[in-house]
């Protein structure tokens, strides 16, 4: 099968056609993957923010028709259609159990590039070939294991089907599941990309009435205000915390996301807040990336709350059907995040249209 590979850190994406795919084993199902979003995270593996084994098929963010299933699976059968969720939620263990699913502990078997036994179902020229988050929607194939799919309405278009697995999770999550928004609120974004455009939508959902954006891109800014920003802030243009500051009625946000992943804009998110609000961290910095807080004064005096925020804080067999639902009836706008359709030769190009501002999602439709 063919499928778009990082042969190394910080080398580009081949695509390979070599690559050979094992039956599903217990617990697993084959996967036809018919649409994958291209996510910052994707590239984060490239750049090594996100740190993990090469060669791998990367792609986290996808939809697909179930082909086959292996020994006792039981959740789905042959020819249903899924989204796929980067984080497989097993509904036993400790988290799962106590409400937490988006951080399951069997997903910790991820970060070794394969499924949840640590190994990998997929070969390139006779060596192993990693899958990100027990995935790799970068090929047209994918062994998953049962819990990492969620059975979707037939008529749900693949592409998407496949910005819920990830954008649309997370994004809609942290505004409606790991925030709490109030009826009037003012809600600040910092960082206007695919995940941060359905923060917005999220906020505007539950009852925000003023939602600035702020983005280092203009293009990215007027995508916002298409998804429910009502005020924007140009990034590299004078300070951006007073800017949100003079905004939000000299107080700062009631609540403020933070959607990049970098230690400066993650400071800023903390002092847009006002005393008493919720920052919610969305973007997934570096490793290395260190927070120097005065805790007098951030938690204490100011009594403000720092949230990390996971996957959308999501229960993915509660939450696919319901952002579906109100895609449904229009309350999401999921056709407006697809920018450009692609084919799976054409990441690194879609790599580069990330970085440069000019599309909120590129989506790879495979051919098979
Ligand atoms: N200030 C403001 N905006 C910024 C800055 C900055 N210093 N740096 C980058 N941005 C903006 C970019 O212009 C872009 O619009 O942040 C946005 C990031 O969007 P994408 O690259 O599309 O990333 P996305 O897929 O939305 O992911 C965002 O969430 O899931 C995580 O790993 C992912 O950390 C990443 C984050
Ligand atoms: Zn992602
Ligand atoms: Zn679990």
């Amino acid at each position: 099968m063919k499928a778009a590979v990082l042969p190394a850190f910080d080398a580009p994406i081949e695509t390979r056609d070599d690559v050979e795919i094992a039956p599903p084993g217990p617990g697993e199902v084959r996967i036809k993957v018919m649409a994958s979003g291209v996510c910052h995270s994707d590239l984060s593996v490239q750049n090594g923010t996100i740190p993990l084994p090469t060669p791998i098929v990367l792609g986290h963010e996808g939809s697909g028709i179930v082909e086959e299933i292996g020994e006792g699976v039981t959740r789905l059968a042959v020819g249903d259609h899924v989204v796929l969720s980067f984080v497989p939620a097993c509904g036993e263990c400790y988290t799962c159990t106590h409400g937490q699913p988006y951080i399951c502990e069997k997903s910790a078997a991820q970060a070794a590039g394969g499924l949840l036994d640590m190994t990998t179902r997929l070969t390139s020229g006779g060596a192993p070939l990693h899958q990100m988050a027990c995935l790799g929607t970068y090929g047209q194939y994918a062994i998953v294991p049962e819990i990492s799919a969620v059975k979707i309405d037939d008529d749900v278009p693949f592409e998407v089907a496949a910005l819920i697995g990830c954008g649309v999770l997370t994004g809609v999550g942290a505004a409606l599941n790991t925030a709490e928004i109030r009826p009037g609120d003012t809600v600040a974004v910092i960082g206007c990309g695919g995940v941060g455009l359905n923060v917005i939508q999220g906020a505007k959902i539950a009852g925000a009435t003023k939602i600035i954006a702020v983005d280092m891109f203009e293009s990215k800014l007027e995508m916002a205000r298409e998804f429910g920003a009502t005020d924007t802030v140009k990034a590299d243009e004078g300070d951006p915390v007073s800017a949100v500051a003079a905004l939000a009625g000299g107080r700062g946000a009631d609540v403020t996301f933070e959607v990049i992943g970098l230690g400066p804009t993650i400071e800023q998110a903390i002092n847009t807040t006002r005393p008493g609000g919720q920052v919610i961290l969305v973007g997934v910095p570096r490793m290395d990336v260190m927070v120097n807080l005065n805790a007098a004064f951030t938690w204490l005096y100011l009594a403000k709350s720092i949230k990390g925020c996971w996957y959308g804080s999501s229960d993915v067999y509660r939450d696919v059907p319901k952002l579906l639902d109100l895609w449904k009836k229009g309350e999401l706008n999921l056709e407006g995040l697809i920018s450009k359709e692609i084919t799976v030769d054409q990441v690194n190009e879609a790599f580069a249209d990330m970085q440069a501002g000019t599309v909120a999602r590129s989506v790879i439709r495979h051919q098979h």
